[in-house]
């Protein structure tokens, strides 16, 4: 795993984005594999940036992202499709035929996971997945367990990840309990990963992720085993590594 570190979060963002302008400049057909969540607020909106002043072009981009809430329409403020579009695909030149989510409207539970799986085979492939981590160190919804589920499922949300994604709705009982998620297969098959951690708090679960044992307990920390993974973190987040900085 390669380690950058950032001064802070702005500096991190610019970090992350510039690796993904990097790759659709090189490869402007890319897949992206894309998160939700406030880490990647920042790397969005720098990329929004750029694209806004004709420095990067997502005209033949395609981006799939990782996860969806269960039972949340594309319209709800909650979901990840609003988020998205909120942040990214409205601000950028990436045709709506080519933003890629979840249904999570879909009911056929089993159908909806062929479905995205089969999507992303058929894309040929993620050329590098943009990931945040969770605090009990999922990343997607794969939450600890004690196994790793390799295709894209339906997953029980943490009582750790509804309790830290409430701060989005307006109590806690309106958080979802289920989401669709990439699964660590999925995730796996990406060329390149994009992990990005920002915070004092995720500090200690960023070690595990990193240096600890390889474990579906912190299912960030397969992460090790993937030949090309670039983790950027602020100071506060790489706060418990003991790697000279970069
Ligand atoms: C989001 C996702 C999650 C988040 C993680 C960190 O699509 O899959 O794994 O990346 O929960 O969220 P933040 O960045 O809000 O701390």
């Amino acid at each position: 795993m390669r380690l950058l570190i950032a001064d802070h979060y702005s500096d991190m963002c610019r970090k992350a984005a510039s690796i993904i302008a990097a790759q659709i400049t090189l490869k402007p057909k890319s897949v992206l594999g894309l998160a939700t969540g406030s880490t990647p607020i920042g790397i969005y909106e720098q990329l929004a940036t750029w694209c806004q002043h004709e420095d990067l072009d997502f005209s033949q981009i395609t981006t799939v992202n990782l996860d969806e809430y269960y039972g949340l329409a594309p319209d709800n403020a909650q979901s990840y499709h609003y988020f998205m579009a909120e942040h990214l695909f409205s601000k950028v030149n990436l045709p709506k035929g080519r933003q890629f989510l979840p249904d999570g409207m879909n009911q056929d539970t089993d159908r909806e996971c062929e479905r995205y799986q089969n999507l992303i085979e058929l894309l040929g492939g993620i050329d590098i997945q943009l990931l945040g981590l969770g605090h009990n160190g999922h990343i997607g919804f794969n939450e600890p367990s004690d196994a790793f589920v390799k295709d894209v499922h339906l997953v029980d949300l943490a009582e750790k990840t509804i309790e830290a994604n409430k701060r989005f709705f307006d109590k806690a009982e309106d958080v979802p309990r289920k989401a669709y998620t990439m699964g660590i297969g999925t995730i796996f098959q990406a060329e390149k990963i994009l992990l990005v951690v920002s915070g004092a708090e995720k500090a200690g679960i960023l070690k595990q992720v990193m240096y600890g044992p390889i474990s579906p307990r912190v299912p960030g920390s397969i992460l090790q085993l993937h030949a090309d993974v670039t983790v950027v973190a602020d100071q506060d987040a790489a706060g418990e590594l003991t790697s000279k900085r970069n």
